[in-house]
């Protein structure tokens, strides 16, 4: 009998258990597969380290515009993807540490919901042949690469034939071509890694635009930005079929096709709610995931679910915070939680950062804004550092309430500097207030200073 049963050791379910194990409840966290859940092991942590890789590789190939030169740079996929397995296994050793300072007790294995005791209110949860307790359940067990009816695509994804994010980032040789199929974060993060280190990448995206939510104008410059870089994009594509190293698509109506050594597919991710037991305990899910509340509780007093599997916001970040406040809503401590400060980042080269509203949601929800945009050569150390590049920084403000509205930025460090306009919105600070800030110079992040100045 436990205080708390956490079921999935990703991010949401790892830092709920370890918050939980420091309050002194007593936890058990259950994972099937392995601790650090797709972040740590297939997600955030090995993409990011690709995409490093990458840079290195620019720079020493193209570094003699900046006065240093290199002969036969060359990039071995072999030793990035060691290098990349080498980062997991010390994060992910690092989680299984911090679980157990918190006298987390971990368990190896799927774990299966039986139901909730009518009686003494206890959730049961089976892993192999044993049975545990709790007064409370965290469900923690992520998401999985949605895989839609087109033609093939189940089959490829099935034989290996179409990669997923869990291939890709195990690839060790690089393809001479890849096609994408989805312009989102993992497709532009891929598409920049792959055509960085040599292969002829194209984007097929159902949409208009890349970068799905994120600010059109953003977006745009994005791909003008991949596009200078070599990158091809197909929008507009309705892909009628995959196979046999061709993918079949319509852009209006008019049908196309490429050929490709290698496909991956990354239209979105669906939250796994089913075959663990869920609907023992009667919790209310919608268009496949688990509905919560502001403390991430569902419907079943004591049963939490955080991360990917309530399907909010799909990033690490909000899975950590989410953790964070259904562990306060156990102890009795005031908390809930907030998506209107939560940045996002693609980390391809050029970045691009975001935080808060763009353009297009201010105007679906009739808020008045002023915007600002500055070239991101307004920042003495962003053209310290880059040639040939082209960034920009929007701000949006609501100027009869003095606040930021929203912050996006393309440019080398926006992962970085976001934060600083992600807090400014968090913390509702007012924009004289912003202006007494002092930044460190030259950094680029002064140049949110810059924009509020012009606003
Ligand atoms: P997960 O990390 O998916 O963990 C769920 C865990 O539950 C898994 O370990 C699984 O094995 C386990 N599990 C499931 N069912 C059971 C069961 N029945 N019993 C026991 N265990 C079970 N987010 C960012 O913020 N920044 C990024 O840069 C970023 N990059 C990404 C790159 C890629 C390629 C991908 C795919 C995702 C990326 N994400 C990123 C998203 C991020 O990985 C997820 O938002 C995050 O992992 C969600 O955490 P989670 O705990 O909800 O789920
Ligand atoms: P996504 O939702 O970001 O993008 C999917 C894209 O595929 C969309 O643009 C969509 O219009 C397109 N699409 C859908 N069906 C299609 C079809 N049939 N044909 C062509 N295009 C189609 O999903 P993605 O990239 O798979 O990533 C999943 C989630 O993982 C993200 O939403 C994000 O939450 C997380 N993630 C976060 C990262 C980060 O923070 N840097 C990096 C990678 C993933």
């Amino acid at each position: 009998m436990f205080d708390l049963i956490v079921l999935g050791g990703g991010p949401g379910g790892y830092l709920a258990a370890e918050r939980a194990g420091h309050a002194g409840l007593s936890v058990l966290l259950i994972e099937k597969n392995k601790l650090g859940g797709t972040c740590l092991n297939e997600g955030c942590i090995p993409s990011k380290t690709l995409l490093n890789s990458a840079k290195f590789y620019e720079h020493a190939k193209h570094g003699a515009v900046f006065g240093v030169s290199a002969e036969n740079v060359k990039i071995d996929q072999t030793a990035v993807v060691k290098r990349k397995d080498k980062v997991v296994r010390k994060l992910v050793a690092g989680v299984g540490m911090a679980l157990k300072s918190a006298n987390v007790k971990v368990v190896e294995g799927a774990g299966e919901i039986i139901g909730k005791d009518a009686a003494s209110g206890e959730i049961r949860v089976k892993v192999g042949a044993e049975t545990h307790a709790a007064k409370r359940l965290v469900i923690a067990t992520g998401s999985e690469a949605s895989a839609p009816p087109i033609p093939g695509l189940r089959e490829g994804m099935a034989n290996g034939t179409i990669l997923t994010n869990r291939e890709i980032l195990n690839l060790r040789e690089i393809p001479e071509t890849l096609a994408v199929i989805g312009g989102g974060v993992i497709g532009l993060e891929m598409a920049s890694y792959f055509q960085t280190v040599g292969s002829q990448v194209t984007v097929i995206e159902m949409l208009g635009h890349i970068a799905g939510p994120s600010d059109r104008e953003m977006a745009a410059l994005l791909q003008k930005s991949f596009e200078a870089k070599g990158i091809k994009f197909c929008l507009n594509a309705k892909v009628t079929s995959v196979g046999d190293g061709v993918v079949n698509f319509e852009i209006n109506g008019v049908a196309d096709s490429i050929k490709t050594s290698a496909c991956l597919s990354s239209v979105g991710r669906r939250p796994i709610i089913e075959g663990f037991g869920l609907e023992t305990l009667g919790v209310h899910t919608e268009r496949g995931r688990i509905v919560v509340d502001e403390q991430c509780q569902t419907n079943v007093p004591g049963v939490y679910a955080v991360g990917d599997v309530n399907g909010v916001y799909m990033l690490a970040h909000a899975a950590y915070r989410e953790a964070e406040v259904a562990v306060n809503s156990m102890l009795g401590k005031k908390d809930a939680m907030r998506y209107d400060a939560v940045p996002s980042v693609v980390y391809t080269n050029p970045e691009m950062g975001a935080v808060g509203e763009t353009e297009e949601t201010c105007i679906a929800k009739g808020i008045e804004f002023k915007k600002v945009v500055l070239p991101m050569s307004y920042s003495g150390r962003w053209l310290a550092e880059n040639e040939g590049a082209e960034g920009k920084i929007k701000l949006l403000a609501d100027m009869k309430k003095q606040r930021l509205l929203g912050c996006h930025i393309v440019g080398s460090y926006a992962s970085e500097i976001i934060l600083a306009a992600g807090m400014m919105i968090g913390a509702d600070m007012r924009l004289d207030r912003i202006k007494e800030i002092v930044f460190p110079h030259p950094t680029v992040g002064e140049i949110i200073r810059e924009a509020v100045f012009q606003l």
